[in-house]
């Protein structure tokens, strides 16, 4: 692999003229630049990121822990990083814990040997980042996405989740169900905790009383969905609608009503909460709470390189506003 001295013994100038036409900072003949673009070209030339994050102490590289990603919400999400990280010209390193605490400190750990320049955490089960790696590495940029166990500490951006659940139950209402059951998030997710919050106060306000056990646990996996739904077929008194906390659950929701030979939006009315890209494809298509999940992933990029550049700034706390996506499940 050549060197940047390779190139400068090539083109006969020193390495700093090398330096100065690789990026480009300082003026540099048409003659001397078109000798070193020249060497650069015949022997094959491939700068040192390595070299370049040493001069700059910068890798332009980002890290991002996710706790799950077979859910499609996430992988939604990480598209939108993605494409931010390379419109900005910074790389992604993305680590998977699936809920494992070690894990995640293990990446944490090498992600920050690898002197990424800030992570982005999107911790949506009950595996946060503990406190203490904010204090360990307090010059470590860091924002939370989706989830906020330690508002103050760092830049978060969340979904208005109050927000989005009143929005999904009041359409319920709306379409004039009596009988609106839900199936929950995992109760110690706050997205969950504001879900449940919107759900019982559309229906207070709407003064619809909440039937026993129609607040059925979910824990925002598919499988959930299957067992929750049918725990809610099961009461004397069966709902007529049913908010379910994420799409995945309602996915599940779907498959318990088919097994016992009835329809989503017909039988019972179905609603969920992400719009997912498989939603739009569901028989019938789900009625959901649209998340800007690509906008999350790249106002994440946005804050966080803004939190590199300005690290004094007090934590910015961002909140995004779902929106109501009617279709046929509801
Ligand atoms: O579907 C996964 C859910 O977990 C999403 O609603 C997201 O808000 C996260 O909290």
């Amino acid at each position: 692999m050549a060197t940047m001295k390779d190139i400068a013994n090539f083109a006969k100038v020193s390495t700093s003229t090398v330096s100065h036409v690789i990026n480009n900072d300082r003026y540099v003949s048409p003659t001397v630049r078109e000798k070193v673009e020249l060497a650069i070209k015949q022997l094959n030339y491939t700068p040192s990121a390595i070299a370049r994050s040493l001069k700059s102490n910068k890798t332009f590289t980002i890290g991002m822990i996710v706790t799950t990603s077979n859910n499609p919400f996430f992988s939604e999400v990480v598209l939108g990083v993605e494409r931010s990280c390379y419109e900005l010209g910074y790389n992604l390193i993305l680590c998977q814990t699936e809920g494992d605490h070690q894990r995640m400190l293990d990446h944490i750990e090498h992600l920050l040997q690898k002197r990424v320049d800030g992570l982005l955490a999107m911790c949506s089960e009950t595996q946060s980042i503990p406190k203490q790696i904010f204090l360990k590495y307090p010059k470590l940029a860091i924002v939370m996405m989706d989830w906020t166990p330690f508002s103050g500490i760092c830049d978060t951006i969340k979904d208005n989740s109050l927000y989005g659940a009143t929005l999904a139950t009041n359409y319920l209402i709306e379409q004039n169900y009596k009988r609106i059951a839900c199936i929950t998030g995992p109760s110690n997710n706050t997205q969950a905790q504001l879900r449940l919050q919107g759900y019982r106060n559309a229906l207070k306000a709407a003064n619809i009383a909440i039937f026993a056990d129609y607040e059925a646990h979910g824990n925002f996996q598919f499988s959930s969905g299957v067992v929750a739904m049918q725990q809610l077929l099961d009461l004397p008194i069966t709902p007529e609608a049913v908010f379910c906390f994420n799409d995945a659950m309602a996915i599940g929701a779907y498959q318990t009503l088919y097994q016992n030979g009835l329809e989503a939006g017909k039988d019972i009315a179905i609603i969920g909460y992400d719009d997912i890209e498989i939603a739009q494809y569901m028989t019938p298509s789900l009625t959901t709470i649209h998340q800007p999940k690509e906008e999350l992933g790249q106002l994440a990029v946005e804050t966080l390189l803004n939190r590199i550049q300005n690290p004094k700034e007090l934590p910015h706390m961002l909140t995004l506003t779902p929106t109501l996506v009617k279709r046929f499940s509801a």
